[in-house]
This record gives structure tokens, sequence and C-alpha cells, in this order.
């Protein structure tokens, strides 16, 4: 629960002009008439395979839709930025993209004045393996540091997603753990869980792999 006191201070996601735009794309808050988008999205098992959920229902892809267009209403539980991934030639959501926001925490769990995010970022499959995945992840990275002035963000990939661990790698974030058998993955085996971060400070010199 994010209290009055902090949500004063939480970062100014409102002031952020969009559609975001990137070399090839561009990001735009995810809105209700996105539903159908992403039930085609998610409604996919190989998309959903590495996102922790079944492939979605139309359902489910609605109250999806509901929940990331409220994660950016300023008084939110659970404040984010909830994006849709925008091919600029045909105008169509080939993807979604989220910053979740929660503020840093003291010793003993007290909440501090700094806050950071967690990313994450999906595409449909007749997208993958044209660097667009790393387009998304880079643009969230610049959002998050130079416009939303985030302490840390991080990533949480597992083991065998190897394009997504790829390509935050490349962006330049750190491996700092690994939680050992973390859950059970779809093909009845555990699945480690690999987490990757960046602090502010290591943004401006980070080292972005050019392969
Ligand atoms: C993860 C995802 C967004 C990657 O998108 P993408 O546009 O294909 O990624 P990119 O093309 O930018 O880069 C992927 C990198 O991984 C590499 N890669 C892709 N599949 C790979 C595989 N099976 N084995 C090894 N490398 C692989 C690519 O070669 C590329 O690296 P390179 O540019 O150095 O060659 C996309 O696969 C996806 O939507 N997956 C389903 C949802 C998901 O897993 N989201 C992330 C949850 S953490």
């Amino acid at each position: 629960m994010v209290t009055e006191e902090l949500s004063a201070r939480r970062p100014d996601v409102q002031s952020i002009e969009w559609p975001w735009r990137t070399e090839r794309l561009e990001l735009r808050p995810i809105v209700e008439s996105d539903v159908e988008a992403m039930y085609a999205l998610r409604s996919d098992p190989q998309v959903q395979w590495f996102c922790g959920g079944p492939a979605m229902s139309r359902g489910d892809a609605q109250r999806r839709v509901a929940l990331n267009v409220s994660r950016m209403q300023p008084d939110s539980d659970e404040p984010g930025i909830a994006l849709a991934v925008i091919d600029p030639s045909d105008g169509r959501m080939w993807g979604d993209a989220l910053i979740g926001l929660k503020p840093s925490q003291a010793v003993g769990m007290h909440p501090t004045a700094e806050w950071e995010g967690v990313i994450g970022y999906t595409l449909q499959r007749a997208k993958w393996g044209a660097g667009w995945g790393t387009e998304v992840a880079d643009a969230l990275l610049r959002i998050a540091f130079e416009r939303l002035g985030l302490r840390r963000v991080r990533a949480d990939v597992f083991a065998g997603n190897v394009a997504s661990e790829r390509l935050l790698r490349r962006l330049g974030m750190r491996l700092e753990g690994r939680t050992v058998q973390a859950v059970l993955g779809e093909d009845g085996t555990w699945w480690d869980d690999l987490h990757l971060a960046m602090l502010r400070e290591e943004w401006p010199t980070r080292t972005v792999d050019p392969q």
C-alpha cells in the first residue's frame, strides 16, 4: 500500500508526452480499446510461455487492460506505466510493456523518498528476432532514468528465456542474482529466475554490447 505522503512524491508519470518515439516504434499508454490487441498478443501460449501465466482468455485480456489503465492513475495502489508497442507504419499494437513503480525501502521496510522500477515487455511472435525487444527495453530504461529519475531498475527473467536475458545484458543490465528453482514451469520442470538490474548512476556510462 502506497501512503498518501509518498503518493505526493511518486514519479511524475503524467508529465511524459506520448507517444514516446524510438527509431522504429512508438509507445503510448494502454487504453480500454486495446482489449482485442491484448487478447491477440497474450492468447498465444508461446508468447505467454515465459510470462508467468497460461494463454489468456478474452476476459483475462480485458482484466489486464483494466489493471494496466488503472496503474497510470495518480492514486493507484500498484503504480506503473503500462504501454502499448505500436508499429507506426500500420498503427497496430504489436506488444505491451510495463514499468512497475514502488518506493525504495529503508532498513525495517520503511519507504524512502526514492523510487525504483521493474520492467517487462512482450511482443507478438511475428515481430521476434528483429531487434524490437531491445528497442522497447531501451526505451523503458530511458523513461525510467531520464524522465522519472528512478534510483534503480530491475528485470526478472526465467533462465530459459535466452532472448530476453540477452537483450537486457546487451543494454548493460547486470546479473544480480538467481533464485534457484523459483517456479514450476509449464513443462513440468522447476525454472530458475534471474534478476538483472541497473542503478541510476550506471545508466550514463552503461556498456551497450553492439553485437
Ligand atoms: C523477449 C522478447 C521481447 C524478445 O524480443 P525480440 O524482438 O525477439 O528481441 P531482439 O531481437 O531485440 O533481441 C533478442 C536477442 O536474443 C537473441 N535470441 C533470440 N532468440 C534466441 C534463442 N532462442 N537463443 C539464443 N539467442 C536468441 C537474438 O539473436 C537477439 O540477440 P542479438 O541481437 O545479440 O542477436 C520476445 O521474444 C517476446 O516477446 N517473448 C515473449 C514474452 C517474453 O518472454 N517477455 C519477456 C519476459 S522477461
